[in-house]
């Protein structure tokens, strides 16, 4: 069996349920593109929300880290991981988990304790110093000399604020050099291979620090390395999760996998991700904004590599990868096989769309390069590789770095923003990172879609369905299934009937449900494949049931006034809304 089935079959055995992957994009944190952590999807319940699954719980979570992106060819970085997890709810507490933790690694993989060292909380001026986990660690054997007490690296907190706390983590000494008595954390052939989080406090965004309702465990365990460590290569993409993949791509390219690790390693790691981007059920597709903009970047990346290892850009090389990739996964990740002809897709139309340019962008490069009488590329120059040839930033920031160079990339930065607002296309924040979509007055467009949603059944008819929304702070669009244009009665019907709802003040209520039992109560919902076994249901009294993610206004009350400025055709059989909503 391998980490993942061991871990999952240890913790079911001790009364936790197992728990679906979440889909990678998170559904009500505008923060992050990606599900970075497997305690992301958990927050609401870390804070005190009642979880449908109880008080014990396990998954392998999809997680992707982009921060490191350029990092990625090296021996140990990769852009997508999977992360082991088990959390108390509220339930059991330190002992439990660290003798838990201890058992799994000392007996069911077998690691002597010999080769184990831990860090604790030392103590700071508001929380005292972690004796509980220390003495625990003391009684399972492990020498006091081999427990190192520090304390910034022994507090956790997914970000700025949210669910935190004192943490221990657990080190496996991975060097075939005589173990040293004293455990050192910043020696690295010490390398962190757990990391158990007793998450009991919250940290507002004033910064203050108060206890949350329940005391719980958070853990996380990175797949990766941990079997890279079980089976003992100082390199991850020699375990086995990666050594086929490189396999074939040494076939593919005719090429060692010593004499160009780099790129290989690149080419897999990209790949891979690209792949759980694309199969993913959120639907993202390349393109120029958040989530998209990562999944282009790393496909042109993998594609650049590839160039470099001489593979006919042409032919399948990356739909066999893939499709290795999707063989390896699918047993663990059903929207692999649901997806497999979209991933094909995206990585093909991106291929096609990128290499039409890739050549003559990289001999224009190096024309700008050889004309150059500076170390630094221009941002005039660093545009016209992004807007002529496709050349993300960091594309052109990699080019120029294997030559020494630099790049004006906050010169490109403004420049590209001026040239986005000068074409009018969308607005602020491309490069920041971070989604729209969650500030008040997106959220209370949010919920005033349920209720056009609704009105439009009572209206127009039963057989309307939501085919698309979008919501900017100005207004919503809202696509619907109708088969002609609407009256100005009808409007008007619609209009009067969404305000009547908001002026009555009616409670939104939001509560977590199985997918099917969602169904069953007869909940709307666009794309059902989209949404994991466990849901959020939105409902507004009898008038509307959805499922959403959110977030939502509590009462109908807070909308305003709600207005239709247009009704217009939006493709066959699809009308398009565009209404307002304002104080009055
Ligand atoms: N949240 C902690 C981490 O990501 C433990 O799961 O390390």
């Amino acid at each position: 069996m391998n980490l993942k089935d061991l871990y999952i079959d240890y913790f079911v055995n001790l009364g936790h349920k197992q728990i679906p992957s979440a889909p990678v994009v998170p559904e009500n944190d505008p923060s992050v593109l990606f599900n970075t952590a497997g305690m992301q999807p958990l927050i609401p319940y870390l804070m005190g929300q009642p979880h449908p699954y109880g008080t014990r719980l396990c998954d392998y979570q999809k997680c992707i880290r982009t921060n490191d992106l350029d990092e990625v060819g090296d021996t140990t970085h990769h852009t997508f991981f999977e992360m082991l997890g088990n959390w108390s709810l509220g339930d059991y507490f330190k002992d439990e988990s660290i003798t838990w933790s201890f058992n799994f690694l000392t007996k069911t993989l077998n690691i002597p304790k010999e080769r184990l060292a831990v860090t604790v909380f030392a103590g700071n001026k508001d929380i005292s110093f972690d004796k509980v986990s220390f003495d625990k660690w003391v009684s399972l054997g492990i020498s006091e000399k081999r427990i190192a007490k520090t304390e910034d690296d022994n507090f956790w907190i997914a970000g700025e604020t949210g669910p935190c706390g004192s943490d221990t983590e657990i080190f496996y000494f991975r060097s075939n050099d005589e173990i040293p008595e004293v455990f050192d954390p910043s020696d690295d052939r010490w390398v962190e291979i757990w990391n158990n989080v007793f998450m009991e406090y919250n940290k507002s965004s004033d910064g203050s620090i108060s206890f949350l309702p329940k005391k719980n465990v958070d853990t996380g365990m990175g797949v990766e390395r941990t079997t890279a460590i079980l089976e003992g290569v100082n390199d991850n993409y020699l375990s086995s999760i990666w050594k086929d993949v490189i396999d074939l791509i040494s076939e593919i390219s005719n090429v060692k996998y010593e004499d160009n690790p780099k790129s290989m390693r690149i080419i897999a790691d990209h790949i891979r991700t690209a792949v759980f981007i694309s199969s993913d059920y959120a639907g993202i597709k390349p393109s120029n904004t958040d989530q998209g903009y990562i999944l282009r970047r790393l496909i042109r990346r993998a594609i650049r590599h590839a160039f470099k290892l001489n593979i006919d850009i042409n032919s399948d090389w990356e739909k066999r990868i893939a499709s290795l990739i999707i063989d390896k996964y699918k047993k663990y990740y059903k929207e692999l096989s649901d997806n497999e002809q979209v991933v094909y897709e995206v990585l093909k139309n991106e291929k096609e769309k990128f290499n039409k340019t890739l050549e003559k962008g990289i001999k224009e490069f190096d024309k700008i390069v050889n004309s150059l009488n500076s170390d630094t590329i221009n941002k005039d120059l660093a545009f016209k590789l992004y807007d002529t040839y496709g050349f993300p930033i960091e594309l052109t920031e990699e080019l120029a770095s294997e030559r020494n160079l630099k790049v004006d990339t906050l010169g490109f930065k403004d420049k590209f923003r001026e040239h986005q607002e000068k074409s009018r296309t969308a607005s602020q924040g491309k490069f920041k990172g971070g989604l729209a979509g969650n500030s008040e007055i997106e959220t209370k467009y949010h919920t005033a879609t349920h209720l056009l949603n609704a009105a439009l059944k009572q209206v127009v008819g039963s057989d309307v369905h939501q085919k698309g929304s979008n919501i900017t702070v100005d207004r919503m669009r809202f696509d619907f299934s109708c088969d002609h244009k609407l009256t100005d009665e009808e409007k008007a019907k619609v209009e009067q009937l969404v305000n009547k709802w908001i002026n009555e003040s009616i409670d939104v209520k939001c509560t977590e449900m199985s997918k099917e039992d969602a169904i069953k109560s007869g909940a709307e919902c666009m794309f059902i494949e989209k949404y994991p076994d466990i849901v959020t249901v939105y409902s507004i009294g009898d008038i509307s049931k959805e499922l959403c993610g959110g977030p939502h206004v509590k009462n109908t009350s807070e909308i305003g006034k709600f207005k239709i400025i247009k009704e217009e055709a939006s493709s066959a059989g699809v009308r398009r809304i565009k209404a307002i909503i304002s104080d009055e």
